[in-house]
């Protein structure tokens, strides 16, 4: 495995691959979640490239550029046995020069609920997901369903603006008791973790709900609320179409039901895709 610390390392490695490439874009802390992308990279192309980078600009005033965990050669070792070609791992002086050219997230779906809560969080996803595209310059990227909002504006700025990449859709992975895995979870102490279980627990009481038959999208909410008193605040409750539009009706095959809420130290987020 290469390690590319450099626009231009990575460019003499990426020269190197031959045949089909899959690129998996992180911040690192790898758990499951991404070593699930990066299995599936592997499957599907010739070779695989990886990036770890704590993208500050995605990161707002106040939150948790900082404390972000880095594990560095943890991930090392986590991509070398999964059979990565090339992990890119750059400093910030590579990726960004001052006063740059900026890529906005679109007005409505970009500042709708993350993008609400976190406004200006998507321009820098995007602004930092176009400069890895372009420099990996691979046949597919794979991104996790577990971040669905940044996943739908990932496809739209491949679509508007043309890129030659497919993206993937990977399934959310959960620990045996459902908690969807996060870098983020390590901040969580073990009763905390308990009480996080209330968004997977929320989203599989929505799911119950459907499939009994029920669609209407208030009922479903007020019953997901309650199960969510567990949590110490929730931000939101939102059922869209995949198009992120709230609707009033789940209609399966369609929908999205998203949740974010506060545990303790970490704001986490969970969904799941009717
Ligand atoms: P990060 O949070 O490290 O996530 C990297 C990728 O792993 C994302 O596509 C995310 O959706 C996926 N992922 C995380 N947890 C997952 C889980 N439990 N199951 C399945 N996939 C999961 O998302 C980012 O980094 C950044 O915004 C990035 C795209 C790298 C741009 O900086």
């Amino acid at each position: 495995m290469v390690i590319a610390r450099t626009i231009q390392e990575l460019k003499e490695a990426r020269a190197s691959l031959k045949g089909s490439v899959g690129f998996v874009p992180t911040m690192g802390a790898l758990h499951q979640g991404h070593l699930s992308l990066i299995q599936r990279a592997k499957e599907e192309n010739d070779g695989v490239v990886v990036s770890v980078f704590v993208n500050p600009t995605q990161f707002l005033e106040g939150e948790d550029l900082d404390a972000y965990p880095r594990r560095e050669e943890a991930d090392r070792l986590i991509c070398e046995r999964a059979g990565v070609d090339i992990l890119f791992m750059p400093t910030i002086d590579q990726m960004y020069e001052k006063d740059e050219l900026c890529i906005g997230a679109p007005a409505i779906r970009g500042y709708i609920l993350e993008g609400e809560k976190r406004p200006g969080h998507f321009d820098g996803m995007l602004q930092i997901v176009m400069k890895l595209l372009n420099l990996t310059q691979t046949t597919r990227a794979y991104f996790g369903k577990k971040d669905a909002q940044q996943l739908a504006l990932v496809m739209q700025m491949v679509r508007n603006y043309f890129l030659n990449v497919e993206i993937v859709p990977c399934e959310i992975v959960r620990d045996e008791k459902g908690l969807a895995l996060s870098s983020r979870n390590a901040y969580l102490s073990s009763e905390e973790k308990e009480r996080a279980l209330c968004l997977s627990r929320s989203l599989k009481r929505a799911t119950k709900m459907v499939m009994a038959g029920e669609l209407d999208a208030q009922k479903i909410r007020s019953e997901m609320l309650e199960v969510l008193k567990e949590a110490d605040e929730v931000e939101y409750v939102a059922i869209v179409d995949r198009a992120f539009r709230a609707i009033e009706k789940v209609e399966i095959g369609d929908t999205i039901i998203l949740v974010a809420a506060w545990v303790g130290k970490p704001r986490l987020i969970d969904n799941i895709w009717i």
